[in-house]
Formats: C-alpha cells, structure tokens, sequence
C-alpha cells in the first residue's frame, strides 16, 4: 500500500439528489482507477452503491488501452450453513454482487464465501486481505452505514476498532428485515451469521467512501462524524481514520450536518480536485 505520510482529509459534499451524489462517488473511484498502479476497491454491498457501481462501469467503459490493475474484495457476506456454490439463496450477497460491480470485465474480485465453514473462511479472508494490501499501490473502500445503528460492514455496536475479520451473530432486527424482505417473515429461512472485515481492515483503506442517501441516515451521520467516538457507534471509528474521507450525501441525508453544524462544513463539488487529493 501506500506509505506516504497520510494526514487526515475529510470532505464533506452534499448533493440534490442521489443520482449526482452516485455519480460524483464513481468518479472518485474512476479516477483512482485511472491514477493508481493497482488499485484495491473494497466493495459494499446494500441499496446504497447500486447507481455507484452503474456510473463506474459506465465510465470504465470509456477508458482504453489503460496499463492500470483493478481488484475488488468486498467487505462481508452472510453465512449460509447448508448452501452449495452455484445453488445460493437467491437473497445472496454473491447474487448482489454479480448483477453489479463484478459485471466490469477482465478483473480480480474477492468475497467472502457464503458456504464455507466460517472458522476457516475467517483464515481465508485474512490471508486475501493480507495478500492484495500489499499488493495495491492505493486502497479505496466504499462504505454504506447503518440506518439507526450506524453500523459499517457487519461492524455492529460494542465492536472493538481494532477488530479484523470475523464472524457475527446477526441482530434480530436484520433477521427478521430479511426474513420480510424475502420468506414472508419466516425467519427460520435467514442466515443467522455473517462474516465481515473488521474495523481495523476498513481503517486500512487509504481512501473511504461513505455514501448514505434519504431521511433516515441524516442522524447517523451527524452522530458518527461530529459526535463522541465510541464503540456505540461503528461508524464513528471513521474519525479516527489516518487518510482521505469523502462523506457524500444528499439533501436529505446531510439534513441533520447542515442544521447543526452549518452549510460551511460541506464544500463545492466544482471546487473538488479529486485527483490532486488522492
Ligand atoms: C454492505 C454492508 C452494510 C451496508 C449497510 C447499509 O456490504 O456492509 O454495512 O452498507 O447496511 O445498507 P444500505 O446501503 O442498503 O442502506
């Protein structure tokens, strides 16, 4: 990775609306993509990325002849004991992700596997996560959060900063979210366990994305950028991040920032170099 003194940046950008919120997040991508040797994009996967990823493919659809390398690891994954490769619940993560980012062609990408014995997909992860920082001239991590919770990856609250990849016990509320979402409330259908990067992998990233769009993250993300660093609050962990911070947000989502904190907190998207501050 990396090594150069990294002091911390935080950029703080709000937009109208999600669709210029997700663009102006996969040009930073983009652009790293275009800048860097090789280039690590940690992965999220959730409601939030999902333009994120169609504007990027987009955009790497215009670049030609580049020497630049690109691999992808994602953050975390369900563990579903029982489930075959090729035979996923369709609520998978792996299903998520192919209809997504891993449609870019010609690249690495790295996730953890849904049906593995978790202990020893724990020990697998680790090695990945070993293997492709060292590898990576630049690690940039795209993270959605937790509604209510402010959770970042499978990273819940009480989770200690210096975690690393582990296994979690889902929440009842995220059981039964899935359980609603997809078995009619039968939560006996759900995976029960996920396995995630700890916050001390995500702290790695030379460069975090966070993006959260719509009414319900504006307190979140007032409590996790400008309230008390506490385990309580995952995402607060970001504060004591040693590196670059975009937190891109839309009108509704910076609601709680803008009222509390002021305008002046968030800069000019035209005013944003994006190359320069990578
Ligand atoms: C996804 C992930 C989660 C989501 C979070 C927000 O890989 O790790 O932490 O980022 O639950 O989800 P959405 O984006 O659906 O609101």
């Amino acid at each position: 990775m990396n090594q150069a003194a990294n002091n911390q940046t935080r950029i703080f950008l709000k937009f109208p609306n999600r669709d210029e919120a997700s663009k102006f997040a996969a040009e930073i991508f983009y652009i790293a993509y275009t800048k860097f040797e090789n280039l690590l994009f940690g992965t999220a996967t959730g409601q939030t990325p999902v333009k994120i990823y169609e504007y990027f493919i987009e955009m790497m659809e215009t670049v030609a002849g580049s020497e630049n390398d690109l691999t992808f690891r994602q953050l975390d994954n369900y563990i579903s004991p029982g489930a075959k490769k090729g035979e996923l619940p369709f609520y998978s993560y792996q299903t998520e992700l192919e209809n997504s980012v891993w449609k870019v062609p010609h690249l690495d990408a790295y996730v953890p596997y849904e049906w593995m014995n978790p202990e020893a997909e724990v020990g697998r992860y680790k090695t990945i996560i070993e293997a492709t920082n060292k590898w990576a001239s630049y690690f940039i991590q795209l993270l959605g959060i937790g509604d209510k919770d402010g959770h970042i990856a499978f990273n819940m609250p009480g989770d200690a900063f210096d975690s690393t990849v582990h296994v979690v016990d889902l929440n009842q509320e995220t059981i039964e979210a899935n359980a609603n979402k997809f078995f009619g409330g039968d939560t006996t259908k759900v995976p029960k366990k996920a396995i995630t990067s700890g916050i001390a992998d995500i702290l790695e990233a030379n460069a975090i994305v966070m993006a959260g769009f719509g009414k319900a993250k504006a307190d979140i993300m007032h409590r996790s950028f400008f309230g008390e660093v506490t385990t309580d609050v995952p995402a607060s962990a970001l504060q004591t991040h040693d590196g670059i911070l975009f937190v891109i947000l839309d009108e509704e989502s910076a609601s709680v920032i803008a009222e509390k904190e002021g305008e002046s907190v968030f800069a000019n998207p035209e005013d944003i170099d994006i190359w320069e501050i990578l």
